[in-house]
């Protein structure tokens, strides 16, 4: 499917010695309040890209955002401490420079020996590489002869560092960005049916893109999490004090019309597990879902919900998942998050079907639920990966098609 170049293209153009190349990562990662990276997987999954570009005796200049300091340099946002943290997950010395433009990133640049690796400060310093200002692109660009991004979290961004860069160089992506194409092409590109798609969540004001185009496209899509609560009464149960949009209620009526159209089959809550307050261990009981006291919440689906999810488990062959089926971060308002999440884990381990999910509170559930190892395939992005499924283009990806 995809018309970018990778890095067996630039390697089969010849030698990269000494050849300064930009890499696009994204190395904002989350740290703890000591400043420690609390979770390295982006910094992992970038080591293949930056091994291989290393083994080519290419000059590595690494690119990236942290945090939103809006266009001004930031001390707290600076990304020497992540430069830091690399060097450890690489075993060897990365380097670091107080700008990605200018003199600071094209000395330290040179500076390297071949094969050698330097992290350029925060792009998002500069108030261009947001606007996707050309100059500034330029700027960065200046400095190198290619450019490689292995971002694909940070691709719905049309900025300076991962859109406007990739007109002025000749562009690849990394070897992360083509393993995230590639998994997410297969779970909604060309995928093997069944397709079930679990979309959970708050609102459903958040997801109605989404929600669009996945009725469109799946066998089956179960809704989940507060999002479910504004189906639920669309159809007229009564949901006490859940969570509910009950203005949204037509435009709930209209996702299941265009479902019913596109024979997806829509899957709803049976039962829930209700309680009176929202809190850790608060007293709750599981209730067919036409009987939630008016003075309750639903927080979790229930044991029948959980065993209809189970018979399209069984069945499916493709599983794509983005959000939680209930309160997940409140116990026991885990369990039938954690218990789908395990159901569908397990299955892809018998190799019964492909299984990707994606999006900060899902990675978090399925890791809670000691499930994520076990998906074919974990995407490292929040916004980017929503962006995806919702069938939008992401200029970062598109960029590099053009080159
Ligand atoms: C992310 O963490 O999802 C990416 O790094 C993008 O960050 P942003 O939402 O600040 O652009």
């Amino acid at each position: 499917m995809a018309n970018h170049k990778t890095l067996d293209d630039l390697f089969g153009q010849g030698p990269l010695t000494g050849k300064h190349v930009l890499v696009r990562a994204d190395l904002n990662v989350p740290v703890n309040e000591a400043g420690d990276v609390s979770d390295a997987t982006r910094l992992e999954r970038l080591l293949p890209t930056l091994k291989d570009l290393s083994a080519k005796g290419a000059k590595i200049g690494i690119l990236s955002h942290f945090g939103r300091p809006k266009g001004e340099r930031k001390p707290e946002m600076s990304l020497k401490p992540i430069a830091a943290a690399l060097s450890d997950l690489l075993g060897s010395p990365v380097s670091f420079a107080e700008d990605c433009i200018g003199l600071a990133a094209g000395d330290a640049l040179s500076a390297l020996s071949d094969g050698g690796i330097v992290v350029l400060e925060n792009t998002r310093f500069h108030p261009g590489e947001e606007k996707n200002d050309k100059e500034f692109a330029e700027a960065v660009a200046a400095n190198a002869e290619i450019y490689v991004n292995d971002a694909f979290s940070a691709a719905h961004r049309a900025h300076g560092s991962t859109e406007g860069i990739a007109h002025l160089l000749p562009a690849f992506a990394g070897r992360a960005m083509e393993q995230e194409l590639d998994a997410l092409g297969k779970a909604l590109g060309e995928p093997e049916r069944p397709v079930v798609a679990i979309v959970g969540g708050a609102k459903i004001s958040t997801k109605l893109d989404l929600l669009g185009n996945l009725v469109a496209k799946v066998d089956a899509l179960v809704i989940g999490g507060g999002m479910a609560n504004t189906f639920l009464a669309a159809q007229g149960v009564n949901v006490g004090k859940s969570l509910c949009e009950h203005d949204l209620a037509d435009t709930a009526r209209e996702i299941m019309g265009k479902a019913d159209a596109a024979g997806c089959t829509i899957i709803l809550p049976t039962d829930a597990v209700v309680a009176a307050e929202f809190k850790a261990h608060a007293a709750s009981q599981t209730v067919p879902i036409d009987a939630v006291p008016e003075d309750q919440m639903i927080l979790d689906v229930g044991t029948d919900t959980l065993a209809t999810l189970a018979g399209h488990f069984e069945t499916a062959k493709t599983v794509v998942w983005n959000g939680p089926l209930g309160a997940f971060e409140v116990e026991p308002f885990n369990v039938g998050t954690d218990t789908a999440a395990r159901h569908v884990a397990m299955l892809t381990k018998m190799g019964t079907m492909v299984s990707v999910a994606g999006g900060g509170d899902t990675v978090a559930a399925l890791n809670g639920a000691g499930a994520a190892d076990d998906f074919s395939y974990v995407s490292t992005a929040g916004g980017a990966f929503l962006e995806w499924l919702e069938g939008k283009t992401l200029p970062g990806v598109a960029a590099l098609e053009n080159g």
